[in-house]
């Protein structure tokens, strides 16, 4: 603890992992703690208070949180009055069994629970041995109160902004429905209001998030108003530059939706929208609801509204019976698309989901020869999607400075352009710029899947 005057300044450390739900989730976290009048600090050895916000869609995230927490306990037996809080995903899936394996833990909180962390570790701090869960599922969008963002977001151009929680669809594969719960959609006035107190602090981009934002306003939670309605009134907010949102579900994206992306002049021209498998067969083992004749149906009337929109997609190999025919399926429809870029990831059989169940599964050696033939493919995919830029102008909104020194002489910045590709910059020589700020470049050259260019006016 910091003895500042007589003044105790509690200093904390949140590493985040999984999503940008999870980062949202987080960053508002951070806020509140700030305004209690605690300091974040970048390193955990330097905090009173750790909090981990955890991810367990794979395997491999969820033994992050095993490696994290191990360091952690060699940390506790040097400092014994830390404060540890583990939350997200896996706290929910694995609730209060954590307490078993990790015993410095205090606080285990799910999704829902979030808006009461910060009373919670005011409480913790103030009751020695008192250890606090807040496990369950709500019935309504646990709303949070909102930090006074004018104050704090200093620095921040984009923000993250949950409209909804959790999913109801249930993917053969998928454990979020059991660690994020039912969809809830959130109020659209309660939505409205903070993306317009962000903007009045100062935000140029803000992205809806959601595990399904095309379905947000369907569940018993929702207020009248759809996806659709909802991105025209955020759209309309005056001075909000840029606004995205993922992620998709192809099954439920509607003509009016795609239109929009003719309509709105701030909504990018980006949209992140999950294949999973490019057979149909596999398709319907995962319960997706489309198949690949559908998906490419959505492709063309994408193209055909903006022939340059940027396409990306989440793809997973190895699914349980997954043949070599629907494995080269797959490699078709990436080919077909052209995706401007995938997350692409091994099957990872996940706790109470169908597919845990499903067999045969598939060697991980045969996974990992799988993922990498995919790779490769992407990779030429998205040099070829990069190569279309040469030559271009585009709007870039600066993110900071870059790190990739491509001229000794001048300074160079990076940002991204509308489909939220990075791209590396020079300015003139007296030009100075802010993290925000939306600047003409014209690409020139283009290395190793990134950008580079030069500020024009
Ligand atoms: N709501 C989003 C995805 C959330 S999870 C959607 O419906 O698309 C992010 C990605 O993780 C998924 O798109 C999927 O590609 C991958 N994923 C989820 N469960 C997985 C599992 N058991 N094994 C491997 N990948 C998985
Ligand atoms: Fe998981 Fe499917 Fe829901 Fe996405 S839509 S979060 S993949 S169950
Ligand atoms: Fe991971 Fe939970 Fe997001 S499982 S992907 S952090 S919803």
């Amino acid at each position: 603890m910091d003895q500042g005057g007589d003044q105790e300044v509690m200093k904390f450390f949140i590493q985040t992992f999984g999503c940008q739900m999870n980062v949202c989730d987080s960053t508002w976290i951070e806020m509140s703690l700030v305004k209690k009048g605690y300091r974040r600090v970048n390193v955990e050895t330097d905090a009173d208070i750790i909090l981990v916000n955890t991810c367990s869609v794979r395997k491999k995230p969820e033994e992050k949180l095993y490696s994290f927490l191990g360091r952690i306990a060699s940390l506790y037996k040097k400092r014994p009055y830390i404060i540890v809080g583990v939350g997200g995903c896996v706290a929910q899936q694995l609730g209060e069994k954590i307490w078993e394996k990790f015993p410095f833990v205090r606080l285990v909180f799910g999704t829902d629970g979030v808006a009461s962390v910060p009373q919670s570790i005011e409480r913790l701090i103030k009751e020695d041995g008192l250890k606090i869960s807040l496990l369950n599922f709500m019935d309504y969008y646990p709303e949070r109160n909102l930090p006074p963002y004018k104050d704090i977001t200093k620095n921040m151009a984009s923000a993250y902004i949950n409209i909804m929680q959790g999913c109801d669809n249930f993917c053969a594969y998928c454990i979020v429905p059991y660690t994020r719960g039912r969809q809830k959609s959130r109020h659209s006035s309660n939505i409205i209001k903070e993306c317009e107190m962000l903007v009045d602090a100062g935000v140029k981009e803000i992205t809806l998030l959601g595990q399904n934002v095309n379905s947000y306003g369907m569940d018993k939670y929702g207020d009248g108003v759809s996806f659709v309605e909802l991105l025209r009134k955020v759209s309309n907010i005056k001075g909000l530059k840029r606004l995205r949102f993922t992620t998709s579900h192809p099954k439920d994206i509607s003509d009016e939706l795609i239109s929009l992306f003719g309509i709105l002049e701030n909504l990018c021209p980006s949209i992140h929208l999950p294949l999973q498998s490019g057979s149909n067969n596999i398709l319907k083992k995962m319960g997706r609801k489309y198949n690949k004749e559908d998906y490419l149906k959505i492709i063309d009337k994408l193209k055909k509204i903006n022939k340059d929109i940027v396409i990306t997609t989440d793809l997973i190999v190895g699914f349980p019976g997954e043949t070599e025919q629907d494995f080269k399926d797959t490699l078709e429809m990436m080919k077909l698309v052209g995706f401007d870029s995938s997350f692409s990831f091994k099957y990872s059989d996940r706790p109470n989901t169908r597919a845990s169940k499903m067999m045969p599964k598939i060697q991980e050696k045969i996974k990992g020869e799988r993922l990498s033939i995919l790779q490769g493919l992407q990779e030429e995919l998205t040099n070829h999607s990069m190569e279309r830029l040469k030559d271009k102008i585009v709007e870039v909104m600066v993110e900071g400075i870059s790190t990739k020194q491509f001229n000794k002489n001048r300074l160079s910045y990076k940002g991204r352009e509308p489909g939220n590709r990075i791209v590396n910059f020079l300015v003139p020589q007296n030009m100075k710029l802010n993290i925000g700020d939306i600047v003409t470049v014209k690409i020139n050259k283009i290395k190793k899947h990134s950008l580079f260019g030069e500020v024009i006016y």
